[in-house]
């Protein structure tokens, strides 16, 4: 069953029905869990009619022992192997569903020249995310470094959301980004949003 730990949700979908799409999209979550934020931006963005489309989720799963927060030992919940099985299967119904099982420093490591989309039998090596949700280690280091590795990677027209955004230092991270401009555009208690509308 896809199921979410967070809330606010709906800011999500109401901030990609703003969003003016490329014909080519691909989208991005760290940390899938249960799969709600995954399945919120992909029912958003396909709710648009966009062509081609790639969603792309990233979660090792496995029992991961890991800092969850700035202020806590590292500790196993219960992302574990069934989780990951009871939900990929589900989210596989979408075509536009793509997942990888490892951790995101992995992820960015291979993927980092762009992700390859078939279109017309062609492989085309997209090298900018439309949207990104940042919801795997809520620890101030590991959105710094997912934030260094999307912020050059960022199409004109894009959202980067951070969940449970109240538990990390952030100041770095919203002076980074202004530079490059994104705004806040929405901060609720569990998710926050910048938009990149250049
Ligand atoms: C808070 S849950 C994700 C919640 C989910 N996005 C939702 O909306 O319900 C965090 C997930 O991040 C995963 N995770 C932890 N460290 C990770 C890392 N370095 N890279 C990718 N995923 C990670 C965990 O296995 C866990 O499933």
């Amino acid at each position: 069953m896809i199921d979410g730990d967070s809330s606010e949700y709906n800011f999500i979908t109401e901030e990609i029905q703003k969003l003016k799409l490329d014909p080519v999209v691909l989208t991005c979550e760290i940390g899938l869990r249960r799969g709600l934020g995954s399945k919120t931006i992909m029912d958003a963005v396909i709710s648009q009619g966009v062509e081609h489309y790639r969603h792309v989720a990233i979660d090792p799963y496995g029992d991961l022992k890991y800092k969850h927060y700035d202020d806590k030992d590292p500790y196993v919940c219960d992302y574990n192997d069934q989780m990951r099985m009871e939900t990929v299967r589900e989210l596989y119904k979408y075509k536009q569903f793509a997942y990888f099982e490892f951790l995101d420093e992995y992820y960015f490591e291979t993927m980092k020249k762009g992700y390859p989309i078939t279109i017309n039998g062609n492989v085309y090596l997209k090298e900018t995310y439309n949207v990104v949700h940042l919801d795997g280690p809520h620890t101030s280091e590991a959105v710094h470094n997912e934030i260094n590795f999307f912020a050059s990677r960022m199409t004109d027209n894009s959202l980067l959301i951070i969940d449970d955004h109240d538990t990390m230092k952030l100041q770095s991270v919203r002076w980074f980004l202004k530079k490059i401009a994104f705004e806040e555009v929405r901060k609720g208690e569990r998710k926050l949003i910048f938009k990149r509308s250049t």
